[in-house]
């Protein structure tokens, strides 16, 4: 007996970190801490194995009234001066000449599924990367789309434009709107990050498909906040500026990494395009969404994200760098590590992950097994091996690529 929606999807959610972290755990306790490499948790964690919780966040967090965290937020669409801090703190003036509106959302994933809900019609098809946030793909199955995938990779290990392309031509050619997912910078679970001028070849070919049908670019920037080059982390989004009237962006920003506090559920989604009134309609709906969906989100949340990102700004991104740093020490030795004994990787630049290349999925799952026995715990994603960095320490970073190819 059953009782939810005929078209609603009874196959159980199988929670492919959490089981093999439950795994790592029971290892641990029968070996001993230091006998388990455990790089399956997706937070960042310190040096001493304990989950960042950055100071500068939750001191002044702890700090606001109680009834601030009580209250509602002033609007569906998220406290005006939070709305205005994230637009500020994401784009830093890079974009120029585009209508924007900011929504507040529950973390990153409500900005995502916010858009895909949105933008598509039952039974359309959502363009993916294929090696992937697993989340996209249950989305699009929940809102009853298709989704179809594009190479993230040609054979020489760069971004596969071509691939790109060719799954938007093709899916354009059935389909009367574009909807297409770039996570971008820091992606999930490779660590690539676009250039600039791979930025401009993505515009300048929205441009074009955009003269047959309206395009959206979904572009999930969770991570950008850990970019090693912080500064610039925000120079690709000039390229935003040139595209035309029929394209729309939409961006996806998380609270949860740039502030560490994953829990306290606080993200943004923000439209852009030419048109002020595509803007306004596009937030007419979104904002119907969020009320039907989470309502507001926490008020305290927003509170201290705008406290912290205009008063505090410097303390925190002290903070934050230490880490920042930290990741860049991590990923350093793994990659020449890996480079030295031979274990591929796809290219990564930066980020909280870097992913084993294991185009077949059979020998993928022999490998995973292996590392297993051998007390290694990884994520399988699709064609590769994950190596949470973000929680693995420095010593346990050390000489893990050679015992990974050593298995291979
Ligand atoms: C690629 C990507 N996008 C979005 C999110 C959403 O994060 P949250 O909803 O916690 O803000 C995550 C979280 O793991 C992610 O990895």
């Amino acid at each position: 007996m059953t009782f939810t929606r005929k078209t609603a999807d009874l196959v159980p959610i199988v929670d492919t970190v959490f089981s093999i972290v439950e795994l790592a755990k029971k290892d641990k306790e029968q070996n001993g801490e230091d006998k388990v490499i455990d790089a399956t948790i997706g937070s960042l964690y310190d040096e001493e194995g304990k989950l960042v919780a950055f100071d500068n966040v939750f001191t002044h967090y702890d700090d606001i009234d109680k009834r601030t965290k009580a209250k509602y937020a002033t609007s569906f669409t998220g406290n005006p001066n939070y709305r205005k801090d994230v637009y500020r703190w994401v784009t830093r003036d890079k974009i120029k000449t585009l209508a924007h509106s900011t929504i507040a959302t529950i973390g990153g994933t409500g900005a995502v599924s916010m858009t895909i809900s949105n933008i598509l019609d039952k039974g359309q098809t959502l363009i993916i990367p294929d090696i992937a946030w697993g989340s996209y793909k249950l989305m699009a199955s929940q809102f009853e789309l298709n989704c179809v995938q594009y190479e993230m990779f040609d054979d020489q290990n760069h971004f596969n434009i071509t691939s790109f392309k060719e799954t938007i031509t093709k899916t354009m050619a059935n389909q009367d709107k574009i909807l297409v997912v770039i996570n971008d910078p820091c992606h999930n679970p490779t660590g690539l990050s676009l250039s600039n001028e791979q930025w401009a070849q993505i515009i300048q070919f929205a441009n074009e498909c955009a003269k047959k049908v309206p395009f959206v670019i979904l572009n999930d920037i969770a991570y950008i906040d850990y970019s090693y080059d912080l500064e610039n982390s925000r120079n690709y989004m000039q390229n935003f500026d040139n595209i035309e009237e029929n394209v729309l962006i939409s961006i996806a920003f998380s609270c949860s990494k740039t502030l560490t506090s994953y829990g306290l559920r606080c993200g943004a989604c923000i439209i852009l395009a030419k048109d002020p009134q595509a803007v306004r309609n596009t937030e007419i709906v979104f904002e119907k969404s969020a009320r039907a969906v989470w309502s507001n989100i926490p008020n305290a949340a927003m509170e201290n994200f705008s406290w912290l990102t205009t008063q505090n700004k410097e303390a925190f991104q002290t903070e934050k760098q230490k880490y920042i740093d930290l990741l860049k020490q991590r990923s350093h030795i793994f990659i020449e590590e890996a480079q030295a004994c031979g274990l591929p990787i796809y290219p990564y630049k930066e980020g909280f992950f870097i992913t084993i290349k294991t185009p077949d999925n059979n020998i993928r799952d022999k490998f995973h097994q292996k590392l297993m026995a051998n007390h290694i715990y990884t994520v399988c994603v699709n064609k590769g091996i994950r190596v949470a960095i973000c929680s693995l320490s420095l010593t346990k970073v050390h000489g893990l690529a050679a015992k990974m190819k050593a298995l291979m």
